[in-house]
């Protein structure tokens, strides 16, 4: 076997012996002799918070390294935790990328485990994996347990909007939802309802790059950690196969994942990261492919946000392989996954345990619950939508925009009892896209004023060129590109211009006549809500940024380098 990592450990001659000598730390010399050498790629940080056990699931992909014969090594790379994280986790997830990309090429290492769980984890050690090609498997670090509160399931984030909503309403006691804050997060893990840590791991697992069946487990199960051991000691079966990531990852692949994606009712925050992640790959996906995979595919599993239940009950009623047995027939036959069979192939041993928490494909939750692609005068290169998640009455509405220039102007006048808004009224939320915030904060799901609130009004359309939190929902029009600050029309809408949203046609357009808009000049103020860093990352990323529609990735990282470096370090 051609090792990688015999071009630095192979050989007699002094660097061969630099490379060996400082490694040696009590192994023997055998340990470098045509061993695959398995880089644990671990974002555990006590900052992210959901990833803070990950050293102890690395400590069982070593294991099961060692036992099949490989060497396995510790490599800490960037993490980044959605809840510290500022001005927004979604800023550095190609900063990430990028670093996780350069170590693993830079380093003498022949396969990779791949230990994420927090929202960006995963999308930045996937897009990292995909540029260097090196063989990888990803071992998702699960969700946490149930939370509880009052006697109900307390569900991480979802939870948090819905009570601090009641709190805004008058109808629950700031004190009682302050209560609230120590049972929601109860164990280790990432958040529990179908957030973007569980959406992304659900991704990793239809993607086929990882073990069949660990996605979802929970962080505190046992079972997760035979799997991380499972999962080290096919990393070194990857590299002898030479089972790179391009060789799992394919067209069909990413169909799995969407119809997945719709299955779950994921966030919706996956498709900016599939994007990024087929971008890397050199792989043509486009925006209308989530809308024409996911068409048909049924909503079956009830998890919180849209739903009722957590992750650890998905787990309970059979898991993510589970609800892919479901729909098996819209699935690609052909993708495979690590295990080199393709991923259909794993899901005839996966029943469905309790039909409460997923449905049966006869009795979906919802018949279609894809991601709808919208086009038109406000969104040239595209918006999404997820219906599954808004208000039916409101997906064909026209109504007259109220506009925000930034995110901290829409905190200021949102809940003036003299803001000009009613339940009808479309509030267009702009500088929030990947240039002009930067990096496309959770921003889109604003909340509602409080005077029509307090009214009884639960849902509005509302228009962003930023994310919404995979645990929200609501009639929210997101990821609208071109974004305010890259010239899209969204800069140019003023209070009372009527906005049509037709879901059904796929239509966003601004109802203002060509002869006015082009007279119109983005106001000073617009200007002023865009970023215009000085220096240092964020500078580089606002003049290389992608809009939405590409993955909001650098465009110098799209695309692969593969694994080859040329030059020797000494
Ligand atoms: Fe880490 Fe939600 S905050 S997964
Ligand atoms: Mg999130």
């Amino acid at each position: 076997m051609n090792l990688r990592s015999d071009e630095w450990y192979g050989g007699d001659d002094r660097n061969s012996y630099i490379h060996r000598a400082w490694m040696r730390r009590g192994l023997p010399s055998s340990a470098f002799e045509g061993r695959p050498q398995i880089a644990i790629a671990n974002t555990a940080s006590d900052l992210t918070p959901c990833n803070a056990h990950l050293n102890e699931v690395a400590q069982s992909v070593k294991q099961g390294v060692y036992e099949a014969g490989g060497i396995p090594h510790n490599l800490p790379v960037v993490s980044l935790g959605e809840t510290n994280v500022r001005p927004t986790a979604m800023l550095w997830r190609n900063m990430a990328a990028m670093a996780m990309e350069e170590m693993f090429r830079a380093n003498p290492i022949d396969g990779l485990v791949l230990l994420g769980g927090c929202d960006k984890t995963i999308p930045a050690l996937l897009m990292a994996a995909a540029s260097v090609d090196l063989p990888a498997v990803v071992v998702p670090g699960g969700p946490m347990l149930n939370g509880t509160f009052r006697g109900a399931t307390l569900g991480c984030g979802t939870d948090v909007w819905k009570l601090s909503e009641e709190v805004r309403a008058g109808r629950l006691p700031r004190d009682t939802f302050l209560r609230s804050e120590s049972s929601m997060i109860r164990s280790r893990g990432h958040c529990n309802t179908m957030g973007t840590a569980s959406t992304m791991a659900i991704m990793a697992e239809a993607l086929g790059m990882t073990i069949p069946g660990i996605a979802g487990t929970p962080a505190a199960d046992a079972r997760l950690l035979e799997g991380a051991h499972t999962a080290g000691r096919l990393a070194v079966e990857l590299v002898q196969e030479d089972r790179t990531v391009s060789r799992v990852l394919t067209a069909g692949s990413f169909h799995n994942a969407i119809v997945a994606l719709a299955a779950c009712g994921g966030s919706t925050n996956a498709v900016v990261h599939l994007l990024a992640v087929a971008g890397r790959l050199g792989l043509e996906l486009g925006l209308e492919d989530f809308d024409r995979i996911g068409k048909d595919v049924p909503l079956l599993v009830n998890l919180q946000p849209a739903g009722t239940y957590l992750m650890e009950d998905l787990f309970r009623a059979g898991g993510p392989l589970a609800v892919l047995a479901q729909v098996r027939d819209l699935l690609d036959p052909q993708a495979v996954t690590v295990t080199g069979r393709p991923l259909v192939d794993e899901l005839d041993v996966h029943e469905v345990w309790d039909p409460e928490v997923i449905s049966s494909r006869e009795s979906p939750l919802i018949a279609d619950a894809g991601i709808a692609t919208l086009r038109g005068n406000l969104a040239p290169d595209g918006a999404i939508i997820k219906p599954a998640a808004a208000s039916p009455e409101l997906l064909v509405h026209r109504g007259r925009a109220v506009v925000f220039d930034s995110i901290e102007d829409f905190r200021a006048r949102i809940d003036d009892p003299d803001l000009d808004v009613d339940a009808s009224s479309v509030l267009v939320l702009r500088g929030c896209g990947p240039k002009g915030y930067p990096g496309m904060p959770e921003v889109a799901n604003m909340p509602l004023p409080q005077k029509l609130l307090e009214a009884g009004v639960r849902d509005m359309v509302r228009i962003c060129d930023g994310r919404m939190s995979g645990t929200a929902y609501g009639t929210v029009v997101l990821h609208v590109a071109p974004e305010a600050a890259a010239g899209g029309l969204l800069a140019l809408v003023q209070d009372g211009d009527e906005i049509l949203l037709d879901v059904p046609a796929r239509r966003l357009e601004l109802l203002v006549d060509d002869a006015e808009l082009a007279a119109r000049q983005v106001s000073a103020t617009t200007l002023e809500g865009y970023a215009d860093p000085a220096r240092g990352w964020e500078r580089l990323y606002v003049d290389h940024v992608l809009q939405a529609d590409r993955g909001a990735d650098l465009d110098f990282l799209v695309g692969r380098s593969g694994a080859v470096v040329g030059r020797e370090s000494h």
